[in-house]
C-alpha cells in the first residue's frame, strides 16, 4: 500500500504543524439536517451502520460542509457485540440495549467464529470512504475498547455509573477475564480488517475509563488496548490513538507506552498539564469542551486559543473532549473551523 500523507497523518508520526490538523468526534450525527435525511432514508441507526452506501455518505458529509483533515468511518461501538452474538437495538432518545450478559449461558453463546460475516459492510463502508477521500485526507477507523464495551455488554444498556460492573469483574474475574480476551481479540481482528479495507489510522475508544483503580486501569484498560494495538502493528504501520476518556493523571502511563501514537483528551484534562506531561510521550488530541460549541461565539474561541497556546510547538490535533451533541449548531462548527484555520 502506498503511504499516504497529508497533515492528520504527518502530525500523527510526530510533526508540528501550524494550525493544527483538525476533526471532530461525533462530526456525522443528529446535529447535521444532511445526515438526518440519510438515516431517514435508511430506516434505522443500525440499518445505517450497515448499508455502505449510506454510511459512507454520512461519513462523508462533514468533510464536505467543513473540509476537515479527517473522516471517520460511520459504525458504532456496539456492532462488535452484535458480531459476537449478543442481541443489539438502538431505542430511539434511550440508546443501545442488549441482551443482558450477567449470565454465564449467554457469554458461553458468543463466539468470534462469525464476527466479520457481521461486520463485512463495514469493510466494505470503509473501501468506499477512502476511494471517495482526496488523498491528503486521512480515514479513521475506530473501535471501543474491551473494558467499555464490555460494560454495555454486561449491563445490557448504557449506564450512568460502572461500579456494578466493576464488581462484577472483582466477584466473576474468570468470566470477566474470558469476556475481556474475547473482546480483545475481537476487536485486533476487527480493526485489521478496517486497515486492510483502507483505514489510515485507528481510534480505540474507552469511554468508561474513569474512576478505576489503578491496577484495575492496568490490567483491563490499559493492557487490553496495548494488546490491540501490537496486534493491529504487526501487520501494519498505521498509527493508533487511544481515548481512555476519564483516566486522569493515568492518562500517563497511556502516553508512555510504546503501543500507542496518540491519546485523546477529555474536556477534565488542563491543556498545560497534558503538555507537559504527555506531548514528551505520544501526540496529543482534543480537549474542547463540546458544549461550548453549542454556546458558540467568544467562549468557545477562547476555549479553541487556550487548546491551540497551550500545544503550539508540540504535534497536537485540534478536536473535542468528547463528541458534537444533537443541539450542536453546525454554524458554530462552521465558525471554529475557520478560527482554528485563520490563526
Ligand atoms: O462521527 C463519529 O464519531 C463516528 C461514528 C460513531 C458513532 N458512535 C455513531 C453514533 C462513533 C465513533 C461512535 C462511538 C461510540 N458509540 C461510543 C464511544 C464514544 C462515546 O460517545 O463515548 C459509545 C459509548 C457508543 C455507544 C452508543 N452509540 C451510544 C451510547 C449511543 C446512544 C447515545 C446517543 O448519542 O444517541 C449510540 C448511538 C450513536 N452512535 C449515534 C451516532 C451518530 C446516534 C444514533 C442516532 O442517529 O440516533
Amino acid at each position: 500500500m502506498a503511504q499516504r500523507r497529508g497533515r492528520f497523518l504527518d502530525t500523527l508520526s510526530g510533526e508540528a504543524e501550524t494550525p493544527p490538523p483538525m476533526w471532530f468526534m461525533r462530526q456525522a450525527g443528529r446535529y447535521l439536517p444532511e445526515y438526518l435525511k440519510t438515516r431517514a432514508e435508511a430506516g434505522s441507526f443500525l440499518d445505517l451502520c450497515y448499508t455502505p452506501e449510506l454510511a459512507a455518505e454520512v461519513t462523508l458529509q462533514p468533510i464536505r460542509r467543513y473540509d476537515l483533515d479527517a473522516a471517520i468511518l460511520f459504525a458504532d461501538i456496539l456492532l462488535i457485540s452484535q458480531a459476537l452474538g449478543q442481541g443489539v437495538r438502538f431505542v430511539k432518545g434511550e440508546g443501545p440495549r442488549l441482551e443482558p450478559l450477567f449470565d454465564e449461558a449467554l457469554l458461553s453463546r458468543l463466539s468470534l467464529s462469525a464476527i466479520h460475516d457481521t461486520l463485512g459492510p463495514v469493510y466494505e463502508t470503509v473501501r468506499r470512504v477512502r476511494e471517495a477521500l482526496p488523498e491528503d485526507k486521512a480515514l479513521i477507523g475506530f473501535a471501543g475498547a474491551p473494558w467499555t464495551v464490555a460494560t454495555y455488554m454486561l449491563a445490557g444498556r448504557g449506564v450512568k455509573d460502572p461500579s456494578a460492573l466493576r464488581l462484577y469483574a472483582y466477584e466473576h474475574p474468570e468470566s470477566f477475564d474470558r469476556l475481556i480476551a474475547m473482546l480483545t481479540e475481537a476487536t485486533a481482528d476487527y480493526l485489521i480488517r478496517q486497515v486492510e479495507a483502507g483505514a489510515d489510522a485507528l481510534q480505540i475508544f474507552d469511554s468508561w475509563a474513569s474512576g478505576l483503580p489503578e491496577p484495575f486501569f492496568e490490567r483491563y484498560c490499559l493492557k487490553p488496548a496495548e494488546e490491540i494495538a501490537r496486534r493491529v502493528k504487526a501487520r501494519s504501520d498505521v498509527p493508533v490513538i487511544t481515548f481512555p476518556k476519564g483516566a486522569g493523571p493515568l492518562y500517563e502511563a497511556v502516553a508512555r507506552s510504546d503501543a500507542f501514537d496518540g491519546v485523546s483528551i477529555g474536556t477534565e484534562i488542563p491543556p498545560a498539564w497534558a503538555r507537559e506531561r504527555l506531548s514528551p510521550h505520544a501526540v496529543v488530541q482534543g480537549g474542547l469542551d463540546p458544549l461550548l460549541v453549542v454556546r458558540g461565539g467568544d467562549a468557545m474561541f477562547a476555549a479553541a486559543d487556550r487548546l491551540l497556546e497551550a500545544f503550539a510547538g508540540a504535534p497536537y490535533i485540534f478536536n473535542l473532549g468528547h463528541g458534537f451533541t444533537p443541539q450542536t449548531p453546525p454554524e458554530n462548527v462552521a465558525a471554529l473551523v475557520r478560527h482554528v484555520r485563520g490563526r
